[in-house]
């Protein structure tokens, strides 16, 4: 059965930040730091999902999707590194009404919502941190692995490595550059070691989620491409090589990764079922022009933009994974498209109705991507869109609206836009 579903996020969603045990993420601390996010706006609240989940099932049920990619909140679960069961009732009751819906639930353990505690142990730059990733895996399987068959470890460990310690616009804030190396080793070693405890506990089939990007040299210069080469290995073949091939892609432009111990990679290429690949744009790169990283973002012009910025390029989805297959043949275990989807301005009209036709038009375009791929051979398995609903953006706030359904942050209220009537249209005919 090939996968439709939506994806979202625990802290994008969930809202309920200090209930029932939940004790603080990275993101919490974070978006309550002056200047960090867009407007200073936190998830507490958020699309309060905690409290209105029936709903948001009852609208993908609606919808007609048969699955459903969500991720739990380690600090709800297993706050200050103690079970709090309060939190694992919570996703049995979402994962119960999924399956009441018909739809099947396809958790994430990490999507960046790191624990505070664990921050303050040391967080990914701390190989201890891998350890207890496959602790409370294991804790969240022992409780749900008897009606979750499919798992999903880590969401996008690049973006989480690049945006959080390199860079420091994401939580936790840390702008290490290249130091921030060790945080992708830690985080492939917590996935290997959490595919063997959910395995333990039951789990059929374990996956994980990153975020690929098709790189395109700016020309077709020496320099050029060696720098797209350079930054394809840092995005792309840092995360895909451990897991597929069992080795780490030549990182000398980087610096050492010292911190890789003998049977490490061992662990982290435990076998997969599927591989979740998060697309929204391709990248073009130009030689550097200041000392510093080996590429320069040279950025992609004449295409369509979303809110963001994000340039619209459908058939870089397509050339994404035909260049998968043609890099790992054999080892690129199936995929399933685990987000892809577009920010729009997303103004109600005067009726109320949210008439978001690019969004329409992006999703049928890539999907229309993903069947070329099909037919060049590539084994996609699954699709889902980001996101079920307008949510907290990360570093943008609820600036940025990614959702198939509006919500009112004022009033929590969810509004169907045209995109989710035509999706739902889209898959009654499928
Ligand atoms: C991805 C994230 C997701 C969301 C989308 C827009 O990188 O995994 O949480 O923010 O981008």
């Amino acid at each position: 059965m090939f996968l439709w579903g939506t994806a979202t996020a625990a802290y994008q969603i969930e809202g309920a930040a200090s209930e029932d045990g939940r004790a603080p993420s990275i993101w919490d601390t974070f978006s309550h730091e002056p200047g960090r996010t867009r407007d200073g706006h936190t998830g507490d609240v958020a699309c309060d999902h905690y409290h209105r989940w029936a709903e948001d099932v009852a609208l993908m049920a609606e919808l007609g999707v048969n699955a459903y990619r969500f991720s739990l909140s380690w600090s709800r679960v297993q706050p200050d590194g103690v079970a709090n069961p309060k939190g694992l009732d919570f996703y049995e009751r979402l994962v119960d009404g999924l399956l009441a819906a018909g739809i099947t639930p396809v958790p994430t353990l990490f999507h960046w919502d790191l624990p505070q505690a664990e921050q303050d142990r040391g967080g990914w730059l701390s190989r201890d941190t891998a350890h207890r990733f496959a602790d409370y895996a294991a804790l969240v399987a022992e409780r749900l692995a008897d009606r979750v068959a499919m798992w999903i470890t880590l969401n996008e460990p690049f973006v989480h490595m690049a945006f959080g310690h390199a860079l420091g616009m994401h939580a936790p804030g840390q702008a290490l550059m290249v130091d921030a190396l060790p945080v992708a080793h830690h985080q492939l070693l917590g996935h290997g070691l959490a595919v063997d405890a959910l395995r333990a506990a039951g789990a059929e089939q374990v996956l994980i989620t990153n975020n690929c990007t098709p790189v395109r040299p700016a020309s077709d210069s020496a320099q050029d491409v060696a720098a797209a080469e350079a930054y394809d290995i840092l995005h792309n073949r840092l995360f895909l090589e451990p897991l597929l091939l069992a080795t780490y892609p030549d990182l000398s432009a980087y610096g050492p990764m010292d911190c890789v111990r003998d049977g490490d990679l061992a662990i982290i290429a435990a076998p997969l079922d599927g591989l979740g690949v998060n697309y929204y744009n391709p990248t073009r790169i130009a030689a550097p022009t200041e000392a510093g990283l080996p590429f320069a973002d040279a950025g992609i012009t004449g295409v369509p933009t979303t809110a963001f910025g994000w340039p619209v390029v459908p058939d870089g989805l397509r050339e994404l994974l035909v260049g998968l297959r043609a890099r790992y043949g054999p080892a690129l275990p199936p995929i399933y498209i685990t987000e892809n989807g577009c920010s729009q301005p997303d103004v109600p009209g005067p009726d109320g109705a949210i008439d978001d036709q690019a969004r329409i038009a992006f999703l049928d375009e890539h999907i229309q991507a993903v069947r070329r791929a099909q037919d060049e051979g590539v084994d996609v398995r699954g699709y889902f869109v980001w996101s079920l609903l307008d949510n907290f953006e990360w570093a943008e706030g609820y600036h940025q609206r990614f959702g198939l359904v509006h919500v009112d942050f004022e009033t929590l209220r969810r509004t169907p836009k045209a995109s989710y009537t035509w999706l739902k249209e889209f898959l009654a005919a499928c």
